[in-house]
Formats: structure tokens, sequence, C-alpha cells
């Protein structure tokens, strides 16, 4: 591989667990939680533990595929190494509206909490500069910052930028911690009844919404995601063959378990009718109880935090288009990598796109659109776990997914089942990118492609 198509060595597992952490704990279940209570009502606690199962098993086939080909990537270099080019490219594609969307989605919550912190100093933005043309606003400022502030991080260099994160994530995690210490003794099992007043499968309510346990499973998705973005750092592993699986796996049940905890306390403390659809639920748990400095702590830490999952996105983003323009599905010029070790001219280029996004479109949506993207690519790993475990039983594997048919088939299918229960306007939005994302490989990949040039 040419010199300047090589990134540098420089993660141990910590930062990886750290950059796991940080990509997963964010706008899911600081804001997320509110929507999935008003889709579910209490319920919304076997939503989390059902997208919590399905995520789980296609991290065990991320932590698989991550070790045999330690490549940047991830689900697309997977899928290029062994189903092939086409798949693989739509797999990238997918990974696109994943990691921009979630970056674009999370910056725009900062941008929330950033704009109510403003709103009480001589800082404060006119409401046209800090919300999008949708909410009355010109362009969401704040949410460009973040994003600006956040790849020049990137550029700066990614141990750096490693090393920032995992203090921020600490940050995060005591907020989630303290949330469930205080609201805890305030536990009343009577707020866990009815239970399930919509149902489980997703039905569209009367007032249009579609609701259910699974519609709340299929948003709540966003809230555990982004273990993934681990694997596209594999080229900058010290030792990717032990350390990603350790990454992988670690932080998702960390995750997991935390999320459990917020879920039942939350719910437990106040009924969800008075937290459904809050844009900061968590707070507004807390202020309800009156624990005032405790949901001023929590939004702070939120403000301070959530570029963690910027980062970790951000720092996937950038690398998904490296690959692909090394492979030559974009433009080879992209992929150089400056003296620093670090790709400069895509970080930028992510820049730009993320940020025109974040400036101009609203919140909602763009969280369901990015867990369609992330729902193709489980899909795809998982898949491609499978094919290898038949096409090459013998092969060394450094972590070995534990009944991977059982694990493989319930990953896919739960995500299948995760789509079809997202809202119907989503897939039609999915289907529209990707049929664009397959025209673009005919006009531009197909041709200049690595692969199709030795045809
Ligand atoms: N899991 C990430 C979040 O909740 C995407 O923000």
């Amino acid at each position: 591989m040419a010199p300047e198509h090589r990134l540098k060595r420089s993660l141990g597992w910590p930062h990886l667990i750290a950059l796991g952490v940080g990509a997963i704990v964010g706008t899911g279940i600081l804001t997320l939680i509110g929507v999935g209570a008003d889709k579910a009502g209490p319920s919304v606690i076997l939503s989390f533990a059902i997208a919590g199962l399905i995520c789980a098993c296609a991290a065990l086939a991320y932590a698989e595929m991550a070790t045999m080909i330690p490549a940047s990537g991830s689900a697309y270099t997977y899928s290029y190494v062994v189903i092939g080019e086409l798949v693989a490219w739509i797999v990238g594609w997918s990974l696109i509206l994943e990691y921009s969307l979630v970056v674009s989605a999370v910056a725009v919550g900062w941008s929330g909490y950033a704009a109510g912190f403003l709103a009480d100093t001589s800082w404060a933005l006119p409401a046209q500069l800090a919300n999008g043309p949708e909410l009355g606003g010109v362009v969401n400022l704040p949410a460009i910052f973040i994003i600006a502030l956040v790849a020049g991080l990137l550029i700066y260099g990614t141990r750096e930028s490693a090393t920032l994160n995992a203090i921020l994530v600490v940050v995060k995690v005591i907020a989630l911690i303290v949330f469930v210490a205080v609201t805890l003794p305030y536990f009343d099992g009577a707020n866990f009844e009815p239970f399930m007043p919509n149902g489980f499968g997703k039905t569209v309510a009367p007032d249009g919404i579609e609701r259910g346990v699974m519609a709340a499973a299929a948003i709540i998705f966003f809230a555990f995601y982004g273990f993934d973005a681990i694997a596209t750092a594999a080229e900058e592993a010290k030792n990717p063959s032990r350390d990603l699986a350790i990454g992988i796996v670690g932080s998702m049940v960390a995750c997991v378990l935390i999320y459990m905890a917020v879920a039942a306390t939350a719910i437990g403390a106040l009924a969800y009718t008075r937290f459904a659809n809050s844009p900061e639920p968590l707070a507004l748990i807390l202020r309800e109880l009156g624990q005032n400095g405790a949901a001023k702590y929590l939004a702070a830490s939120a403000v301070i935090a959530l570029p963690t999952v910027i980062l970790a996105f951000f720092y996937g983003q950038s690398r998904i288009f490296f690959v692909m323009a090394r492979d030559r599905l974009l433009p080879p010029g992209l992929a150089r990598v400056s003296s620093r070790g670090t790709p400069v001219r895509i970080t930028i280029f992510t820049a730009i796109i993320v940020g025109v996004i974040a400036g101009i479109f609203p919140l909602d949506e763009i969280a369901a659109l990015a867990n369609a993207g992330t729902l193709a690519a489980f899909v795809a790993v998982s898949a491609c776990m499978l094919i290898m475990r038949r096409r090459a039983p013998d092969a060394e594997r450094k972590f070995r997914t534990p009944l991977p048919w059982v694990v493989g088939t319930f990953a896919i299918l739960g995500c299948l089942y995760l789509f079809i229960s997202l809202p119907s306007k989503t897939q039609l939005y999915f289907l529209i990118w990707n049929a664009g994302g397959i025209v673009l490989y005919l006009l531009y990949g197909a041709r200049k492609s690595l692969a199709g040039a030795k045809i």
C-alpha cells in the first residue's frame, strides 16, 4: 500500500472502548427516550431491550469480521472482500447515510442545548441563526460551529482527539449514573401501568403517527449503535486482532447496562405521559422531581460531552470516504494522507457535507433515516460473517461469535423487522437514496474502480 494511503497506528483498547462508548451514548438516550415513550408507553423498556439485543448480535458479527479483516472501512470493506464490489458500494452508500446523518442530527441536538445556555448570556443568538429553515430560521450556526470544531480536532491528529474523547466519555457516563442515583428513590411500580397502551407491532394511531413497541424500537435503535465506528479505526489500532473485539463488545455491553438502568428509573420515577416527546426528557424528569441541580448538571454534561458522538461518527465517516476513494469508487485525490497521518482533504469534504445538512435540515426524521442506513450495514456484516463461516470454516478467527448461526440469523431478521417498523416515509427516502447511489456507481464507480480496471 502506498505510504500516502496508510494511516498511523496510535490507538490502544482503552481508546477503542472510549471511542465506542463515546459514539453510543448520545442523543439517543438523552432525547429519543421521550419519542419512544410516546410511541410505546412504559413498554418502551421492552423497545430498549429488543433494539439492544439486535444490536448486541450485530456487534458480535462486527467483532468477528473486524478482527478477521482489520482494515478501515468496516461494513463496506467486509462486503467488498466477502461479497463483491456492487454490494460493497450499496453498503458504503448506506454507511455514508448513517454516519453523515448521525453527525448532522447530533450537531443539531447539541445546538439546541447550546442555544439554551447562550440564551441567558450576552452571547444569545437570534432565532434565525440558531434554527434551520423548517423551524423558521435561516441557518443553524451552532451546529455548523461544532462540526467545524470537531473537524479541526480530527485534522490536528487522531490520537490527540481520542484522548480528549476518553475524558468527555467519563463526563457523560457520570451524568447518566447521577440520573439513575437521583431518580431511583422515586421509583413507583404504578408508573408501569398500563404497560403496553399502543400494542406491539407498528400501527398507525388516529393522529397519523406510527406507534407500538416495535415502532419505538426502530427509533430507539439510534441510541445503541456507534460501536461500529470502532471498526472503522482498524488501521489505526495498535493491536487490531485483539483490541477491536474488546472495544466493540466491551462498549456495547457497558451501554446496554447503562441504558436499561436509565430507562427503568426514568419510567419508574414519573408517568411517561409527562415526558413523552420532550426534547430533553431526562432533564425534565429531574426538574419535575424538584432536582434542579441535577437537571442543570445533566444538561451541562450534554453540552460538553455530546460532541464525542459527533467526533466518533465524523471519524468513521471520513474513514469510509477514505477507503472508498482508495478503491477508486470515489475520486482518489480525496484519499491522500497528510504528513500528520490524517486524511485532511476527506475530513474537510465530510465537514462541508454534514455542515450543510445540519445547518439547513430539521432534527426529526434525520435520526430515522440514519437508522435505515445503519440497519442495511448491520444486515450486510451479519451476512458476511455467516458467508465466511461457510466458505472458510477453518480460517483463523481471533474473535469467534458464539452460536454464529443463531446470532447471525437473529441479527439479520431482527434488523429487517426494525427496518419495516420505521416510519413509511423513512423507508421511501432510504430507497430513493440507494437508487441515486446505484446511478452514481454506474456512472462513476463501476468504470473507475480498481476492480473495474482489472476487467
Ligand atoms: N448512539 C448515538 C446516539 O445516541 C448515535 O446519539
